[in-house]
């Protein structure tokens, strides 16, 4: 099967697009890089845009673009996809810096943008603000985990990289120990949006950062037992939650296991079901409070 590599962008829609748009550039450190009547493309490092704003009545996340091999097909990709008897739609020149675009819904409703990337934004890491490596993963809520994982897998070729109990799975298209992460909660709506960081001193720069423009923490500074990255979370103006993290973990697909850590309990560590147990959470032990689930 052919699957898709890489998670690219994100896109969001907001009732205030100049806010929204301020604390991605002024706060996380994104950069402007198109602008559409009621569009932005905020940009990280190699990718045109990692983050799509657009006017909208409610904040939500409503694609989610991935991108496949550049010697792979996408007409194939699309006969795999629409083999599962998924409705899809080829746009030509959607959205800057892409010109062959394959759309299609996934069964919680967001729809997702496969395409494949010929050149490279060659753009520098900015100096003000956050300024991510890269976006690193989008999690949701959902009312049917196992029906919308096993799409990711089926239809694009997602991995499991873990599970927490019988009700969040974690999900990889590459490396990195989840792209997207699914939890359900009885309700289809964003979770939160992750930046990958460089280490621990810049989540500290980040976090006092945030603090000084005003922005709290929801949640961390602390460690992941799934995943083993390091996060904090806070909300943007729009009330979304964003998650700073490094460190994540690193998988080995060759040889099946995640790349050695000294913060593993497993040796070696390997995709898993983890019990509903507060070091799947936390393992420095500081649990998340309700303001995580609004
Ligand atoms: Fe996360």
């Amino acid at each position: 099967m052919i699957r898709v590599s890489k998670i690219a962008h994100a896109s969001y829609e907001t009732p205030d697009l100049d806010q929204q748009t301020e604390y991605y550039t002024d706060i996380l450190g994104l950069s402007v890089a198109a602008k559409e009547k009621d569009a932005v493309y905020l940009a990280s490092t190699i990718d045109h845009h990692s983050i799509v704003l657009r006017k909208g009545a409610q904040p939500q996340c409503v694609r989610v673009g991935f991108q496949i091999a550049p010697e792979a097909d996408l007409g194939e990709f699309e006969k795999q996809v629409a083999g599962h008897g998924v409705k899809t739609e080829r746009k030509k020149d959607p959205e800057p810096s892409i010109d062959d675009m394959l759309v299609f819904a996934d069964p919680k409703g967001t729809v997702i943008e496969v395409f494949k990337r010929h050149d490279f934004s060659h753009r520098k890491f900015t100096n003000k603000g956050v300024v991510p490596h890269k976006l690193g993963h989008v999690a949701f809520h959902v009312t049917d985990v196992k029906g919308v994982t096993k799409f990711y897998c089926d239809v694009l070729g997602f991995r499991e990289s873990d599970w927490m109990g019988d009700f969040f799975s974690f999900l990889r298209c590459g490396p990195d120990h989840h792209t997207i992460n699914l939890m359900e909660t009885g309700s289809n709506r964003h979770f939160h949006t992750a930046f990958e960081l460089r280490d621990w001193g810049h989540m500290q720069t980040a976090c006092d950062y945030l603090s000084t423009n005003g922005y709290k923490l929801l949640w961390g500074p602390g460690r992941h037992g799934i995943g083993h990255n390091l996060f904090a979370y806070h909300r943007g103006p729009n009330g979304l939650i964003t998650e700073l993290f490094a460190e994540l973990d690193r998988m080995n697909d060759e040889l099946g296991y995640f790349e050695p850590r000294p913060w593993h309990r497993d040796s070696p560590q390997r995709p898993k079901v983890w019990a509903k147990d507060p070091s799947a959470s936390n393992l420095w032990g500081v649990l998340p409070g309700d303001e995580m689930m609004k």
